[in-house]
């Protein structure tokens, strides 16, 4: 397993559309165990395949307290919704920004598993939110683009400053 390099707004590649995976194998298996360990290690809740730069339809989420329930949707499809919630949501391609995002209440997905056996959901909460904002992903769609274009601007503001620092940090630790 390894640990994979979670892409930042606002990279272009961010704003690819994922294809679909037509077969689940070793290949699809091994990139789901990488996501997993990359997203415990962040932490995150959830990680779409596109945020580390693979235009696959995959999503992994853990939203338990004690980290132990690993979910993985394949090619997630959401077949019903129902009501509106606002929530609280980060992202782990848009480090320390946290802004309320209406979504549906209630959603019904259809997905396949590691194992490429299809299943259905039902689910509201933390949850539904989390499987709507990572599927999102998968259409080159961020969080983000829900709030005020100003909103918007003051974040990439903050994180090119915060990049920037980073880079400068690097060097100077490796001189
Ligand atoms: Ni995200």
């Amino acid at each position: 397993m390894a640990t994979l390099t979670i892409l930042e707004f606002p990279d272009s590649r961010l704003r690819k559309r994922a294809l679909p995976v037509r077969t689940v194998d070793d290949t699809v298996r091994g990139l789901i165990d990488d996501m997993l360990e990359t997203m415990y290690a962040a932490p995150g809740v959830g990680l779409a395949a596109t945020q580390v730069n693979v235009q696959k339809r995959i999503v992994v989420i853990d939203v338990s307290e004690e980290k132990n329930e690993p979910l993985c949707l394949v090619n997630p499809e959401i077949l019903e919704q129902s009501g509106a919630e606002e929530m609280e949501e980060g992202c782990l391609s848009v480090p320390g920004v946290f802004e309320k995002v209406s979504r549906a209440e209630r959603i019904s997905v259809r997905a396949l598993n590691r194992d490429g056996g299809q299943f259905e959901l039902m689910t509201e909460g933390l949850l539904a939110v989390c499987i709507q904002h990572e599927i999102d992903h998968l259409e080159g769609k961020l969080f983000v683009d829900y709030l005020s274009p100003l909103k918007r601007q003051r974040i990439r503001k903050r994180i090119s400053k915060e990049q920037k620092q980073a880079g400068t940090a690097h060097k100077a630790a490796a001189s």
